[in-house]
């Protein structure tokens, strides 16, 4: 029996983030160029999507490039751009059928102009879709997020448009670019490694970090169902006495 049929439906968490991570690896113990573990992370891409819409789950985040990847050789990153086009082109009719709706964070305006473009073509397309909210984080950097919106908001004290007074988490929140959606429940990271690199650090205050040592192109639906079915037999105290939540 797989994890699908554990899980209880009524108590998912509604949004889920995850740390895609191992693919160079993956690639490296079959011998082959990193690009080729980027290219088989994307068939889990597909499957977990796929996955997280069959059972219900209303956001989905993924880390698919940080601020810090803009590092990597310049042969990787390029390659990771071009994969992203094709993939957005290859899919789209996929998330038309699967009722999916595409979104993106991140400082998107350092994503190669065809990319960017691509992007933003796909999620106008996918606009009016009531599923799935498939988000993907592109040159993110929570720090850079955060200082982004503490900027904003000073430049409206300035403009004595806000009193200080009034800062509070909510409006912060509202900041961010996750603004429009509900903070994630779940945050799951493959690969083995036990880090948050940079990721929703505001937004996963409460969350339930799930490690699990599988490399990306190898989760797989099932994956994410077992570690759904794990969040579901945590006890989220939020602070609170075990006796109180119970
Ligand atoms: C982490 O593995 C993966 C990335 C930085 C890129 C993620 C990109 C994809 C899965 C493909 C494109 C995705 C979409 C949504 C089209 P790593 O390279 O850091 O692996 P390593 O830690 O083993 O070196």
């Amino acid at each position: 029996m797989g994890y699908k049929d554990k899980i209880d439906l009524t108590r998912l968490p509604e949004h889920v983030a995850i740390i895609m991570d191992g693919n160079g690896r993956w690639a490296k113990g079959k011998g082959k160029l990193r690009v080729f573990g980027h290219h088989n992370g994307v068939l889990s891409v597909r499957d977990v999507v796929e996955g997280a819409g069959e059972i219900g789950v209303k956001y989905l985040t993924l880390y698919t490039f940080s601020s810090e990847n803009w590092n990597r050789p310049s042969f990787e990153v390029t390659a990771i751009m071009e994969l992203l086009i094709s993939t957005i082109n290859k899919e789209i009719k996929k998330l038309m059928e699967n009722n999916v709706r595409l979104n993106a964070i991140g400082d998107l305006d350092m994503l190669p102009g065809k990319c960017n473009k691509e992007l933003k073509g796909a999620i106008e397309r996918t606009s009016g879709n009531t599923g799935l909210v498939l988000t993907l984080a592109l040159s993110y950097s929570s720090r850079r997020e955060m200082v982004q919106a503490t900027r904003n908001i000073a430049l409206k004290v300035k403009a004595g448009e806000l009193d200080p007074a009034d800062i509070t988490e909510e409006l912060f929140a509202q900041n961010l670019y996750t603004h429009n959606m509900p903070d994630p429940e779940l945050l799951i990271r493959t690969s083995g490694e036990h880090r948050i690199s940079n990721y929703l650090l505001w937004q996963i205050a409460y969350a339930e970090l799930y490690f699990t040592n599988k490399l990306w192109p190898d989760f797989r639906r099932d994956d994410l169902f077992e570690a759904i079915y794990d969040y579901q037999h945590r006890e989220r105290r939020f602070g609170m006495t075990s006796e109180q939540v119970n």
